[in-house]
C-alpha cells in the first residue's frame, strides 16, 4: 500500500516537480494549493508526465478547519510543506502579508496536523537564513544570522518554531535549506511560471532570450568575486525534488525529532558564468547590461552538502549546462501573456 503524502503548494514550481518524483517513487501525493502563485493546468502536466492525476484541493492552508477536513479524508502519512510566498523584494514591500502567510500558514498547518495525529513533516526552508556567511562553503551549523528580508526572516522564524515544537517530542521534522532552484523538468511539460516580471535570474534570462524582455540587467559587477558579479549555488529543480523523497525516507529512521540539511550542488557560479553557460548551450546571444547592485543581495554563497550526501543519500546530479538547457526548452513551450 503506497504511503499518502500531503503536499502543500503542490502546483508550484518546486512542489509540482516534487509531486512527480513522489509518484515515480511509489508514493500517493495529495495536493493543497490556493493557486496564488501557480495554475491548475500544472495538474495536467503532472498527470502527463507521471500517469497519475493526484487529488488536488484548491484551499488556503490558513483555513485550519478545511485543511483538517482534507487531512481526515485521506490516510496521510507525512506532509511536505511548500505553500509560502517567496519573493524577497515583495516581502520588503508587504512584510505583514509575508508573516501572516508564511508563519501563520505553518502554524495553521501544524495545528491541523496535531488534531489529526500526523507527525512527519518536511519543511521548505532556504539558504537565505545564512545571510552572507563568513566562511564558505556554508555548513548547516554555520550561524543563522539576522535575515536581510522579511521573507528570509519568515523562514528563520519557521525553523525556530519547528525546533521548539520538536523539543516537546511532538512529531519529526526535516528542514531542507534550498540554495537557488532553477531549470525545468526535462520533458518541458512543467517548469517555472513566474507571474509578471521575474525577480529571479534564470527566468529573466530565458524571457530576454525569448524576446519577452528587452535586456537583462546584471545587478552589479563590483563585488569581491572573480568577475565582480554575485555568486550563487544554482541547483536543478528535479535534483531538489528528489531530495524531498530522500527526506521522507530519512524521517522513517531518524532518531532526532528535528534535523536540517543544505540542498545545493556545492558549486558556486557568478552571474556572468551563468550567462556564459546559457549562451553556450542554447547558441543564443543574450542582451544584457551591467547595472547597479540590488538592495538586499548578498555577495556570495554556496553549500557544503556533505550532510545530505551522507545522511539522506542524496547528491545533485545536473550541471549548470543542463539547468540552462532545460530552462530554455521550457521557455520555448510558453506563450507571452497579453
Ligand atoms: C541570483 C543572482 C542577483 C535577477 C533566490 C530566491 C530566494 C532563495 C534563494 C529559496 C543575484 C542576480 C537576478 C536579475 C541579476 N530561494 N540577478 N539580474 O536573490 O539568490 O534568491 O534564491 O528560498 O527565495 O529569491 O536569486 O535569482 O533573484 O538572484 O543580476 O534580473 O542573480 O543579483 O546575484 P537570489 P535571484
Amino acid at each position: 500500500m503506497s504511503k499518502t503524502i500531503l503536499v502543500t503548494g503542490g502546483l508550484g514550481f518546486i512542489g509540482s516537480h516534487t509531486v512527480v518524483e513522489l509518484i515515480q517513487s511509489g508514493y500517493t501525493p495529495v495536493i493543497i494549493d490556493n493557486l496564488n502563485n501557480s495554475s491548475i493546468s500544472v495538474l495536467d502536466g503532472i498527470e502527463k508526465i507521471s500517469g497519475m492525476r493526484p487529488e488536488c484541493y484548491i484551499q488556503n492552508i490558513l483555513d485550519t478547519s478545511i485543511v483538517e477536513r482534507t487531512l481526515r479524508k485521506h490516510k496521510i502519512d507525512a506532509v511536505i510543506h511548500f505553500a509560502a510566498h517567496k519573493a524577497v523584494g515583495e516581502s520588503v514591500e508587504k512584510p505583514l502579508e509575508y508573516y501572516h502567510n508564511n508563519v501563520g500558514g505553518l502554524i495553521s498547518l501544524l495545528n491541523s496536523m496535531k488534531k489529526t495525529g500526523i507527525e512527519k513533516l518536511v519543511f521548505s526552508s532556504s539558504c537565505t537564513v545564512y545571510g552572507q556567511p563568513k566562511k564558505l562553503p556554508v555548513l548547516e551549523n554555520s550561524p543563522v544570522v539576522k535575515a536581510e528580508s522579511p521573507y528570509g526572516n519568515t523562514k528563520k522564524i519557521c525553523e525556530e518554531m519547528l525546533t521548539d515544537i520538536s523539543k516537546n517530542g511532538e512529531g519529526k521534522t526535516i528542514s531542507l535549506r534550498y540554495f537557488n532552484p532553477v531549470g525545468a523538468h526535462p520533458s518541458s511539460i512543467i517548469g517555472e511560471l513566474p507571474l509578471g516580471v521575474p525577480n529571479n535570474l534564470i527566468p529573466f534570462i530565458t524571457q530576454t532570450a525569448a524576446g519577452w524582455r528587452k535586456e537583462l540587467t546584471v545587478f552589479g559587477n563590483d563585488y569581491n568575486t572573480p568577475d565582480g558579479t554575485c555568486i550563487r549555488d544554482y541547483l536543478h529543480v528535479v535534483d531538489l525534488a528528489k531530495a524531498h523523497v530522500k527526506a521522507l525516507e530519512c524521517i522513517e529512521t531518524m532518531t532526532e525529532s528535528y534535523d536540517v540539511f543544505n540542498i545545493g550542488t556545492g558549486n558556486g557560479n557568478t552571474v556572468l558564468q551563468v550567462i556564459e553557460a546559457f549562451e553556450k548551450v542554447t547558441g543564443q546571444k543574450l542582451n544584457y547590461k551591467i547595472g547597479t547592485r540590488r538592495a538586499g543581495d548578498i555577495e556570495k554563497v554556496w553549500a557544503d552538502c556533505s550532510k545530505a550526501n551522507i545522511i539522506l543519500g542524496w547528491k545533485a546530479e545536473a550541471n549548470l549546462d543542463t539547468m540552462m538547457l532545460d530552462a530554455w526548452n521550457w521557455q520555448n513551450t510558453l506563450t507571452k501573456p497579453e
